[in-house]
């Protein structure tokens, strides 16, 4: 099939690379004339597992392109796929739906056969009837269908999420359409993929309802993890206590910092928002954005216990600054807020990220970057290990650190509490 995914994002370039590499035509296209120069070149916009090298045979072999060029790529093709981002509003917190709504003009003008017009976006319950409004101001119905296929791919697994999903949801009334997307989807099928044709309304808000389901779960977990710290109770047995039991699940139970990222901040923001709009309180959803927003400041109180409140001209170094380990994305990283505090409050912080060194700090002073992980821990009073990357699951500390004393506070439960207590390390970890 030919396909054209608007938007060469984490979503629109994963989701592309996979079509591509299933057997479709298929054209990535971007406004960012920068991005798509590199991709032509083989230089990839994002770090994300075993992309490149399917980004590269895919190119090779001429079945992905990259285009700067709306018109001419939805013209070649018969699917057209919105990939492009729905962030939170800069005064509010509705989704700002700008993106979505400036490419449904673009594609109005870009008609003449039909096309299956597809939001992979996570756009609020009732987008997909103004996407269709807008379109058919200039084009008729008959010549286009627009339907809501809510994409559920986790950074760091985007192309095992893509290739393995649980579930396929496609919000789609009308047959035809159905078939063809059935069709598309069919060699994710026969490996397990559940198929679930719904309306365009209940795809659009399933994607909604997951994300901040999960966004609980994790927040749920962190506050038992308060109570933990407070009882001398290890808050991994709570995790692997209720995780067994099939109705809950163990994933997304981990206690770590505040849930971060480009998509749970901004979606349980924009789905309560949508429910006020609809007067209806989504109380849940509300009190788990107040508790993340509160977490951070928690564990920012907590440092500052490890360090008996003594925080000027202490050397503290960050292990990983992105909101989870295997992706390079910074939007919403918990440490965004916590690195500025300690600062503020004379801390010299250094970092190290496996995937390089990151914008969002290059204007902060006493804020510095080192290249691996020896050199970064080297010189520290306190380690924070923010990330889950496994480069940092087994590092020997007391061979690394020069200094005689020093500590650890593991926000991620990596090492075991009696190892370090042998090596006589003095460490602190969440919810124990
Ligand atoms: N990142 C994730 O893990 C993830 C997972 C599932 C769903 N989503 C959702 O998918 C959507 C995209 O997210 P993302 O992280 O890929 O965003 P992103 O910011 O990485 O990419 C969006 C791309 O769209 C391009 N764009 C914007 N307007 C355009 C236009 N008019 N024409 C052509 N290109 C245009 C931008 O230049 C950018 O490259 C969001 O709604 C997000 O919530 C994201």
């Amino acid at each position: 099939m030919k396909l054209c995914m608007i938007g060469t994002g984490y979503v629109g370039l994963v989701s592309g690379v996979c079509f591509s590499d299933l057997g479709n035509d298929v054209i990535c296209v971007d406004r960012d004339t920068k991005k798509i120069e590199n991709l032509k070149k083989g230089i990839i916009p994002i770090y994300e597992p075993g992309l490149d090298e399917l980004v590269l045979k895919n190119y090779k072999n001429d079945r992905l392109k990259f285009s700067t060029n709306l018109k001419d790529s939805i013209s070649k093709s018969d699917i057209v796929f919105i990939c492009v981002g729905t962030p939170t509003k800069k005064n509010g917190s509705a989704a700002d739906l700008s993106q979505i709504f400036d490419v449904a003009k673009e594609i109005r003008s870009s008609i003449s056969k039909f096309k299956i017009i597809i939001t992979k976006s996570t756009v609020p319950v009732t987008t997909g009837d103004e996407i269709e409004k807008i379109i058919s101001q200039k084009v008729s119905k008959k010549l286009f269908s627009v339907i809501s296929n809510p994409e559920f791919l986790r950074e760091g697994e985007a192309i095992r999420d893509f290739t393995y999903p649980d579930r396929i949801i496609i919000g789609c009334n009308d047959k035809k359409s159905n078939t063809i997307l059935k069709n598309l989807y069919s060699p994710l099928i026969s490996k397990g993929a559940k198929y679930v044709n719904s309306s365009r309304r209940s795809a659009e808000l399933i994607k909604y309802a997951s994300n901040a389901f999960l966004a609980t779960k994790i927040t749920f977990i962190n506050e038992l993890a308060n109570l933990c710290e407070k009882l001398d109770i290890n808050v991994e047995d709570i995790s692997i206590g209720m995780g067994l039991d099939k109705r809950i699940g163990g994933r997304f139970l981990r206690a770590g910092p505040a849930y971060g990222g480009s998509c749970f901040p901004k979606d349980t923001k924009a789905i309560t928002t949508t429910a006020d709009k609809f007067k209806t309180n989504l109380s849940v959803i509300k009190s788990v954005i107040k508790s993340n927003e509160n977490r951070s400041s928690l564990l920012l109180k907590r440092i500052f216990d490890i360090l008996r409140g003594k925080i000027k001209k202490k050397k503290i170094c960050f292990l990983g600054v992105t909101f989870k380990a295997n992706t390079d994305d910074m939007r919403d990283s918990p440490c965004l807020s916590m690195i500025p505090s300690l600062i503020k409050n004379g801390a010299v912080i250094n970092y190290f990220d496996p995937t390089g060194e990151k914008k969002e700090f290059k204007k902060i002073r006493n804020v510095s970057f080192s290249k691996d992980i020896s050199s970064a821990i080297k010189d520290s009073d306190l380690i924070i290990i923010h990330t889950e990357w496994n480069d940092f699951k087994s590092i020997n500390f007391k061979k690394n650190i020069i200094k005689k004393k020093f500590t650890i506070f593991d926000m991620r439960n990596i090492y075991s509490l009696t190892k370090m207590k042998k090596q006589k390390i003095r460490y602190f970890a969440i919810g124990c």
